[in-house]
């Protein structure tokens, strides 16, 4: 069977770290960042990416590390968070067709308020008039994604349930734990 994946969109400080990562564990998985992959192929932070060559600069950059990612880079289970930009790009949301994608929505003035204190420096982060104005661009685009979660005030443990109950992942993650539970007994009835 080929590889399982979920990839978690949304804008920026929308969660996409943050819940991939719980729901990673939650389900066995791997969590991939893309924004991390694009540092490590470029070998330049995103800020250094988007000083050197600009916007248009990075999104080539995101579009090949999403690419590589697809054809092959991608060998285990994972969770995959892409940057608030990613599934904006029309090319980017066709490399994805095939596979699920979960939109992180929350309020733009919370997002706003979150992204001050989470320590990301984000280039297309200005002031809340510009901020607000991307997010409005990009919803249409977030709201292509096959799941829609509104995580206002919401535990990262409700969000994740909710998307494994909309991709019918509950019973990855309940096999995975049975496997788990069933391994003692097993070696324990074949002594
Ligand atoms: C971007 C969001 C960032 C990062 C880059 C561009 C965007 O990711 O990819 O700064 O266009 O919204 P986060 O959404 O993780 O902040």
């Amino acid at each position: 069977m080929g590889v399982h994946a979920v990839f978690l969109v949304g804008f920026m400080a929308s969660g996409k770290s943050s819940v991939g990562t719980a729901l990673a564990r939650r389900l066995g998985w791997d969590f991939l960042d893309l924004d991390a992959r694009i540092e490590s192929r470029e070998r330049k932070t995103v800020p250094e990416i988007f000083r050197e060559s600009g916007e248009a600069g990075f999104r080539l950059a995101e579009t090949a590390a999403l690419r590589e990612l697809l054809t092959g880079a991608l060998q285990r289970d994972s969770v995959v968070a892409l940057g608030g930009g990613a599934f904006a790009q029309e090319r980017n949301r066709q490399l994805l067709r095939e596979w699920p994608s979960v939109f992180l929505e929350a309020p733009v003035a919370e997002l706003w308020r979150r992204s001050l204190t989470d320590g990301i420096q984000r280039p297309l982060r200005q002031d809340p008039e510009q901020f607000a104005r991307l997010y409005a661009e990009r919803l249409p685009f977030y709201r292509e994604a096959n799941v829609v979660v509104d995580t206002t005030n919401k535990a990262l443990a409700s969000i994740c349930a909710e998307i494994e109950l909309a991709l019918r992942l509950c019973g990855v993650h309940d096999a995975a734990r049975s496997a788990a539970d069933e391994t003692p007994l097993e070696t324990g009835e074949s002594k």
